[in-house]
């Protein structure tokens, strides 16, 4: 069910905004007299024609005339529909939406047809899997009966080219259509369409609307690729989207259990557990949280116990515990994963390991542990260094405190000194930042497309590795997965071996030049994390409005930001 949002919520909302916020944060503005200007994102020009007006709160281009307001811009930037804009600004200026109070309102056609094909697929899925013997079998072999497979839709695709397409130009679809919600797939060379999902179980993903956006489909064998997925599309992305939330979000009262597959979920909930998602394949991501946050802030992450998922799983307690939420951690003997555990043990025992489920801290401890010998001073000082990482996600003065307590008496450090190494690392990060800036926290939340861009700079290139080491020590990496790799980076230096120039190479760009790229990069990643402190300051200005050092803060974010600029314009 779709939903419409009133106009007094849409102006509360967008009161809330500035439209400056929002664009700068994709787009590099500059201030000239009473407005900003930027390259246009729409069209391709060398100078800037893009000019953003703080007084009217909107945006126009010159060049090629598009304009609008945040809500249009968040649209067409971010490939939004309307109330997904909408919710997007809500969510950011703290507005609260009731949806089941809002009156309905129908679909944008264009979308309408995805969805339909998507049924429609799922519908002839579903009925191939009922009249395909070999693959209800390698269900029954997994302990899925007949009644998971029509509560998740499970569906099957014989080893044919053609059967989903043909199905669906029968019903009236258009190739290009069913191309369009990636079910299809247009050959290169000689230009005529296939079926992407061959000889393959297949799981149909859902919205929160209850609408099929997407499809896994894994093979029966241990052929290769074992899973494929539908590609993002204009309905279907996977950072925004979680596997079954459409079904757990009705049984949230002992919170949401995270894991990573598809058979996880559906082991888990024949087990007895309906609160169960999937993170679609992919690490757990912020608008995922902001999903889930909606229905629960009681979280269990329950993903495999190997190297990868314990890994996997860092990422997920301190996403979390970045948006304050908290989140236990399950652990399996034996690198199993939840269905290998439940399929051996069974629900009653998966019981057991939920309820010792490891909180926040003595999770980091315990994964710390896998790879530190804090026996070893070596091993303390690296101990300290990773933790101290993931702590800058920790909000709470008091929690933080009380977390370097427990390191001091660990470690048998004091409290003072391991708090010096904390700032001392920190201080080398923003080593020309204001005083009032450093003492924010800089816990990044997405990690910024420049910080991926830098990072491919760098790979298999080390005199620019050397160069960042040297000039800006390791911590310019907001981002903690960012910054694993650029550690990798690092430790592959030591191997001394030679240097091959990087991806840079074909460029054509001297050392030098080389040099200047990355400086200039650098000065956006601290721009990027720069705005978004500021708005995370700007909200909370909004329930104390009288708060002078928030303002105080503000103003130095801005000198700085300006400062950053200017160097990089000239
Ligand atoms: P089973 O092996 O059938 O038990 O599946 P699983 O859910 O345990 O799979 P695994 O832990 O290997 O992977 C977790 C999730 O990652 C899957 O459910 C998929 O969504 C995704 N995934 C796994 N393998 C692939 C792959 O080869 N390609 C893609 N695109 N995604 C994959
Ligand atoms: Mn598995």
């Amino acid at each position: 069910m779709s939903y419409s949002i009133s106009e007094e919520k849409i102006e509360e909302i967008t009161g809330l905004t500035d439209i400056v916020d929002i664009i700068g944060e994709h787009l590099s503005l500059k201030k000239t007299g009473a407005n900003y200007i930027a390259l246009c994102p729409f069209h391709k020009e060398k100078t800037p024609s893009f000019s953003v007006s703080p007084d009217k709160q909107i945006y126009h281009c010159f060049g090629c005339g598009e304009s609008g307001d945040a809500i249009s811009f968040l649209m067409k930037y971010d490939n939004l529909d309307f109330l997904e804009a909408v919710e997007h600004l809500a969510d950011r200026a703290g507005v609260l939406l009731d949806m089941s109070k809002e009156k309905v309102k129908p679909d944008n056609d264009f979308l309408k047809v995805n969805y339909k094909i998507n049924r429609e697929a799922a519908i002839f899925f579903h009925k191939n899997l009922m009249n395909s013997p070999n693959a209800i079998k390698y269900f029954e072999n997994r302990g899925i009966q007949k009644k998971a497979q029509k509560y998740f839709g499970l569906g099957y695709i014989p080893n044919q080219w053609h059967d989903l397409l043909n199905h669906l130009k029968k019903l009236g679809f258009e190739e290009k259509e069913i191309e369009e919600t990636g079910l299809a797939i247009k050959s290169e060379n000689k230009g005529n369409y296939y079926d992407r999902f061959r000889n393959r179980i297949i799981f149909p993903i859902f919205d929160l609307k209850k609408r099929v956006i997407g499809f896994g489909g894994r093979v029966l064998d241990d052929t290769l690729p074992k899973y494929i997925n539908s590609p993002d599309s204009i309905i279907f992305n996977k950072g925004r989207n979680l596997y079954n939330l459409n079904n757990a979000r009705n049984y949230t009262d002992k919170g949401i259990i995270l894991t990573e597959g598809y058979m996880d979920v559906i082991k888990l909930t024949i087990n007895g557990y309906n609160n169960v998602v999937a993170s679609l394949g992919t690490a757990l991501t912020d608008n995922q949280v902001k999903l889930m946050k909606k229905y629960s802030r009681e979280f269990y992450i329950s993903y495999d116990s190997d190297n990868a998922g314990l890994k996997a799983a860092i990422k997920a307690v301190n996403v979390l515990k970045s948006h304050d939420l908290n989140s236990k951690v399950i652990i399996f003997p034996e690198k199993m994963d939840p269905d290998d555990f439940v399929t051996k043990y069974g629900g009653a025992r998966f019981n057991d390991r939920l309820n010792k489920a490891l909180e926040y801290f003595d999770y980091l401890d315990y994964y710390l542990n896998l790879t530190h010998d804090t026996r070893q001073d070596k091993g303390k000082l690296g101990y300290i260094k990773e933790i101290n990482l993931y702590l800058q996600h920790v909000k709470n003065a008091v929690e933080k405190e009380l977390y370097i307590e427990k390191i001091s008496q660990k470690l048998g450090i004091s409290k003072e000194s391991i708090l010096l190494e904390f700032k001392n690392n920190q201080r080398k990060a923003f080593n020309r930042t204001p005083d009032s800036i450093k003492k924010l926290d800089m816990a990044g939340q997405n990690a910024s497309d420049y910080e991926l861009d830098l990072i491919e700079i760098l790979t298999n290139n080390h005199e620019m590795t050397k160069y960042i080491k040297n000039k800006y020590d390791t911590s310019v990496f907001y981002s903690t997965k960012n910054r694993s790799r650029f550690y990798a980076i690092l430790n592959d230096l030591s191997k001394e071996h030679t240097d091959e120039q990087g991806t840079y190479k074909r460029m054509d760009l001297t050392q030098d030049e080389l040099k200047k790229v990355v400086d200039d990069y650098i000065k956006k990643i601290k721009t990027d994390q720069l705005i978004k402190i500021k708005s995370e300051i700007k909200t909370k200005l909004l329930t104390e409005p009288e708060n002078t050092q928030f303002k105080e803060q503000i103003s130095e974010i801005d000198k700085e930001i300006l400062r950053l600029r200017g160097h990089h314009n000239g």
